[in-house]
């Protein structure tokens, strides 16, 4: 399984020391996006700044990718505003946030290839590429298997692969759509060590989760979602002690969501 401790170590040794910040705060105004006469995002505001860790909960079809992708600027809304850092949004900066999407998108090359890609992608010498690649896969455990075809990798260890290619370019952001979800119990505890590691680097984490449990020990603050609109934002205690909506106490005690 993932080494955590070597995983601390491998970040360390990559820590090249971070620049002002470009992206925080992210910023969306009244962000509302409708398809086909459905409501998707209905006036979303959100601040994100400073480090930690935000989870956002809500059930299914609530909004949850769709409003990562708005603040990443992957998607547009049909209104409302995104700023980056008290700024529009630009293509330059993009890189500052990391992505690791729901279902993991692995480029046609070998596991190696797939991080030194991403680290090329923003400027890293040639000759940085690789050793770099290989520090990012051992601190996922994926060492022994850089030479594969990363398509052929099993979906956690592509989970696996996708958060150490995020975390290779060092973002000053990191959002997880759902990091776990492939993921065997010993995997999931190592990649919630290596979240903690980030964290205390000072990277903001943004992490959707179906995980309560997870949601309970890692978050800072807890943005709950349900129909395309922020019901409730509390620091995580706050939430999961007293949460204040009915959708939110029904998702906690594992009721459906009506
Ligand atoms: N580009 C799009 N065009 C049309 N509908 C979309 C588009 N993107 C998302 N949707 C719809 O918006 C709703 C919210 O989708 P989203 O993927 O954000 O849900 P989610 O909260 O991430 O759910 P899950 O927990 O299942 O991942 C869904 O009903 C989805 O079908
Ligand atoms: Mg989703």
């Amino acid at each position: 399984m993932p080494d955590a401790t070597l995983g601390t170590d491998s970040l360390n040794a990559l820590d090249g020391g971070r620049a002002e910040s470009a992206v925080l705060p992210i910023e969306g105004r009244g962000l509302s996006v409708a398809r086909s006469g459905r409501v998707l995002l209905d006036g979303v505001d959100i601040r994100i700044e400073g480090a930690g860790l935000t989870v956002i909960l809500g059930p299914n079809g609530a909004g949850k990718t769709l409003l990562l992708r708005v603040l990443a600027n992957l998607f547009r809304p049909d209104s409302g505003t995104v700023r980056w850092a008290h700024a529009a949004p630009d293509r330059s900066r993009a890189p500052r946030i990391g992505f690791v999407f729901q279902k993991p998108v692995m480029l046609r090359r070998s596991v190696l290839a797939n991080v030194s890609y991403a680290l090329s992608a923003v400027g890293v010498p040639r000759r940085e590429c690789a050793p770099r690649s290989h520090a990012m896969l051992a601190m996922a455990s994926l060492d022994h298997l850089a030479g594969a075809p990363a398509r052929l990798l099993s979906g956690g260890e592509q989970q696996r692969l996708a958060l150490a290619r995020a975390l290779a370019t060092e973002p000053e952001v990191l959002f997880l759509d759902e990091p776990g979800s492939s993921l065997d119990p010993a995997a999931t505890l190592a990649i919630e060590r290596l979240i903690e590691t980030v964290r205390a680097r000072g990277t903001h984490l943004v992490l959707v989760t179906h995980d309560i449990g997870q949601a309970r020990r890692l978050a800072d603050t807890v943005l709950f979602m349900h129909r395309g609109r922020i019901v409730e934002h509390a620091p995580s205690a706050d939430f999961f002690d007293h949460p204040a909506e009915r959708p939110s106490r029904d998702f906690i005690e594992g009721r459906i969501v009506l």
